[in-house]
């Protein structure tokens, strides 16, 4: 099917009340597991690259991978910027191929974030590109942000609609108690829905985005703990409430931190089973094949996006 935008996708998300994964990628064998995954349960599929990701395996490198797992599979693929930080890595993004685009002003004055939106949606929707922005600051550290808990602020519903009105935006990023990475709650997990049906309530119709999205699924944790890794335990986002985002607006769920951690696991454990291993195929390919297992899973008893392509 090709590269496509996700406007289609989010729209039979929304009346379906499920979720299109979001998977950050950063090699060849997180995007084959994705990819393998996605089309053995029959799911579209969003695959997000961060600025980080571009620096490490290279723009082209990932654009060609990507291509490739089209053709391999055959599948409907977003290709999306993950935290676009300013308007230029979002239009060297959009001039490299990629559908769809978000750009992060959530660490901008309201105004401006508004006006940084606007320029990048104009560029985008004049390449046929689609672009997610954000209102609300999630906790938690990415590659070009570092926001502390006291930082974080909860998205302001009475703002939504003059933002995507006078944006123009595609999609909207909230935040509604999820952070990134792997360390999210203290506590007991908790979410705001209150928000998010407030949000939903102002914009009928209107797909919402949840980041920071990651279960950090214990048995990862443990095993990589087993295994003489180093993880103090942490808890995630409960799968029942993505469950229940994902029938709220939410179309769009963000995964990164489970990735890592499915690999890690993996990757851990086979060297102290095979410590005379070497061969990097040894232990990338079941690298690969927890990817699979772990996406595989979240399609189809947390996002419920399978069968439907
Ligand atoms: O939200 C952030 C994603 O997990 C990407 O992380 O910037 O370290 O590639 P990264
Ligand atoms: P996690 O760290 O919870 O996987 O979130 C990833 C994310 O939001 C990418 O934008
Ligand atoms: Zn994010």
């Amino acid at each position: 099917m090709g590269i496509v935008t996700t406007t289609e996708m989010f729209q039979k998300a929304y009346q379906g009340g499920y979720a299109i994964g979001a998977f950050n990628v950063n090699n060849m064998e997180i995007i084959q597991g994705i990819t393998e995954a996605a089309m053995e349960v029959k799911a579209p599929l969003i695959l997000q690259v961060s600025a980080g990701a571009r620096k490490y395996a290279k723009h082209v490198y990932l654009m060609k991978l990507i291509e490739a797992a089209i053709e391999d599979t055959g599948l409907p693929i977003a290709i999306h910027l993950d935290h676009g930080e300013d308007f230029e890595v979002c239009k060297s993004c959009i001039d490299g191929g990629f559908s769809s685009v978000m750009i992060d002003g959530s660490k901008h004055s309201f105004a401006e974030n508004i006006a940084l939106t606007k320029k990048v949606v104009d560029y985008a929707h004049s390449k046929g590109v689609v672009v997610e922005g954000e209102l609300g600051k999630l906790a938690g550290i990415e590659d070009a942000v570092n926001v502390s808990a006291e930082d974080a602020a909860f998205t302001d519903p009475a703002e939504v609609e003059e933002f995507v009105e006078k944006t123009g935006v595609d999609s909207l990023a909230i935040a509604i108690g999820t952070s990134h990475g792997a360390f999210k709650f203290k506590g007991e997990p908790r979410l705001r829905f209150d928000i998010l049906e407030e949000v939903q309530k102002r914009l009928p119709n209107f797909p919402i985005v949840l980041h920071g999205a990651s279960s950090v699924i214990p048995e990862y944790v443990d095993m990589i703990n087993e295994n003489g890794g180093k993880m103090p335990g942490a808890k995630g986002v409960p799968e029942e409430m993505l469950r229940q985002a994902s029938r709220l607006a939410v179309c769009k769920i963000n995964i990164d931190s489970d990735l890592r951690l499915a690999m890690t696991a993996s990757v851990r454990k086979h060297f102290n089973d095979f410590p005379e291993h070497f061969d990097p195929r040894q232990y990338l390919a079941p690298a690969r094949s927890a990817i699979k297992e772990l996406v595989k899973n979240k399609i189809v008893n947390v996002l419920g996006c399978d069968n439907k392509i």
